[in-house]
């Protein structure tokens, strides 16, 4: 069992993905660790679609980039001839791709609290798959295709998709980790806003 601080600082979002799949029952332990988080009167209000087949995969790296490319206005960047693919044009070959959907139940405590009721179950779900060494990635950029990603995952009105996570071995096992942070101190305040005074 990896320790916990270890496994909090070797999760961090990876762009290039082995095809090679995942062990067995890997999808439903991370999924079960996702539903340990909390949410808003513990309604529970998640769904998580497992993109497994070809060419849905293939279709969501396609809206992927449309999505990217409609917020940026154009065409991302060439990519450089000795990079691999990024994950959004080899999407078919990411093992699994999942959505996490959250309920769009009337609430009075604003948006915040239905992400409030998702992203802490989508963090777990990345922990979990980083302690048994698989990469994963929160994107939300594919939101620039909204309709046409709903109508390919048939999610039907009422739910809303929240961030889509590729999980899959990193093609380079050392990406897990390393992830640059703002130290402590420089984010910390004690007492009031501004004090940095342990
Ligand atoms: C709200 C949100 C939206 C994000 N959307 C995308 C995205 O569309 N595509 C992507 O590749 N990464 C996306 N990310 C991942 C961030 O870019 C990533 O967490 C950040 O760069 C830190 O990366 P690291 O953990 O590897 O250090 C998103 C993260 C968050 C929290």
């Amino acid at each position: 069992m990896p320790d916990f601080f270890d496994v909090v600082r070797s999760q961090r979002g990876i762009a290039h993905y082995k095809p090679d799949p995942l062990p067995e029952g890997a999808v439903e332990r991370v999924i079960e660790a996702a539903t340990r988080a909390p949410s808003g009167s513990n309604r529970q209000p998640w769904r998580f679609i497992v993109a497994r087949d070809h060419e849905t995969k293939r279709r969501l790296g396609e809206l992927y980039v449309e999505g990217q490319r409609r917020s940026r206005g154009s065409a991302p960047p060439p990519r450089p001839a000795d990079e691999p693919p990024h994950f959004s044009e080899a999407m078919a070959d990411v093992p699994v791709v999942v959505m996490a959907c959250v309920e769009r139940w009337p609430i009075t405590g604003g948006e915040a609290y239905r992400g409030a009721s998702i992203y802490p179950a989508v963090q777990n779900l990345m922990l979990a798959a980083a302690a048994m060494g698989l990469g994963t990635r929160l994107t939300t950029i594919w939101q620039h295709c909204y309709d046409e990603v709903a109508e390919l995952l048939g999610v039907p009105d009422g739910w809303e998709m929240m961030a889509l996570i590729p999980m899959g071995y990193p093609q380079d096992p050392d990406h897990l980790g390393g992830s640059r942070r703002k130290p402590v101190a420089e984010i910390t305040y004690y007492d009031r806003w501004g004090n940095a005074e342990a």
